[in-house]
């Protein structure tokens, strides 16, 4: 919860429109103030170099690149399997296909093939239906990319068994697998799977530091280390070549510290929320990590009146809105907004 001052005085804001609008901790902003750092274009960025090294190992890879968002890491890890003109599957909800501006394609030249999922899941017979062969009238199947969590799908995660089944079918057809972990450390924390399992059932993964683990700024692409060299021009053309990014880094490493198992506050959080709006007689959706969707008849009219009151939620569609849980939220605050939800909606 902050506090706002504005006309009506000192009130509090519950922000619940995503997990990124999180502010650094005063102690992540120490470890920000104490990086040491370099120019990261010349490679020469220690606490950058710091930082892509713990993700690697953490997920079992060996090469990593620090980037602004996860938009570029996903597009970056994305283009290092996916030549112009080649196919993706995807399910037909994924963030690269419904937030990420065409980027695939506008840049990388990228087919999607697409189906929609409950909850944004591919299951193993999506992927096997999908799959088309390389021949002189189809173009053929390069990668099949899997969201962990689906935002979309309202946090959902994927099982390592799912997974798994998933990688066994992508081996047998000679395609690459990239995860969009950009909310990865909620499955982690919900089902217990360590993030080395999920590094062995990928070829890439994206991951985010400035989503529920609360850093500023910062997403990390973990790749292939033969093609770490590419990456680092991709990001270098995208406009993404950095210097002394360690400031950034430094945020990152303290929040992959400190900032992972409390993501089970975050999930407790999330499910308190949906029982409160749930007994107000709300169509709250039961969370499976941070993200609660709730079915009302008119999502933007509904956020409105709630940001009159100081609560904040996304419109996710005409009749959907997602409330995120996060660091800087309190079990109070959940409290708060389904009293005021219950009231505007
Ligand atoms: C699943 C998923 N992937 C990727 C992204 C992109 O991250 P960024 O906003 O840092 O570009 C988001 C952002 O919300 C996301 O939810």
């Amino acid at each position: 919860m902050t506090e706002l001052s504005g006309i009506a005085g000192r009130q509090p804001v519950v922000d619940l429109r995503s997990d990124t609008v999180t502010k650094p901790t005063p102690a992540m902003r120490a470890a920000i103030l104490d990086a040491e750092v370099g120019d990261d274009v010349y490679g020469e960025d220690p606490t950058v170099a710091a930082l892509e090294a713990k993700v690697a190992d953490l997920f079992g890879f060996e090469a990593a690149l620090f980037v602004p968002t996860g938009v570029m890491a996903n597009h970056i890890a994305l283009r290092t399997l996916l030549r112009p003109g080649s196919e993706l599957i995807a399910d037909a909800d994924a963030h690269i296909l419904a937030h990420e501006d065409a980027g695939l394609a506008w840049h990388g030249g990228i087919q999607t093939r697409t189906t929609l999922t409950p909850e944004g899941l591919l299951s193993p017979d999506d992927v096997s239906r999908l799959i088309r062969p390389h021949s002189p009238h189809t173009l053929g199947t390069t990668a099949v990319e899997l969201e962990n969590t689906h935002n979309r799908g309202g946090g959902s995660v994927y099982s390592i068994e799912h997974l798994r089944a998933i990688r066994e079918i992508a081996d047998a057809h000679r395609i690459s697998v990239h995860i969009d972990g950009a909310r990865i450390w909620n499955a982690h924390v919900a089902t217990g799977t360590p993030l080395r399992e999920y590094g062995a059932v990928a070829d890439t993964i994206s991951v985010c530091l400035s989503k529920g683990l609360g850093a500023p700024v910062g997403s990390v692409a973990l790749l292939a280390p033969e093609r770490r060299a590419e990456a680092v021009l991709m990001r270098h053309r995208l406009g993404g070549g950095w210097r002394q990014a360690g400031i950034l880094a430094a945020a990152g490493i303290y929040a992959l510290d400190h900032h992972i198992a409390r993501l089970a506050e975050d999930h407790a959080n999330a499910r308190l929320l949906a029982a409160s709006l749930q007994s107000a007689g709300l169509s709250a959706r039961a969370p499976q990590t941070n993200i609660v969707l709730v079915d009302v008849p008119d999502a933007p009219a509904v956020a409105a009146r709630a940001a009159e009151q100081n609560v904040r939620v996304s419109a996710f569609g005409p009749a959907l809105l997602r409330l995120v849980t996060h660091l800087d939220v309190t079990e109070k605050d959940c409290l708060l907004a389904a009293e005021v939800l219950a009231r505007v909606a």
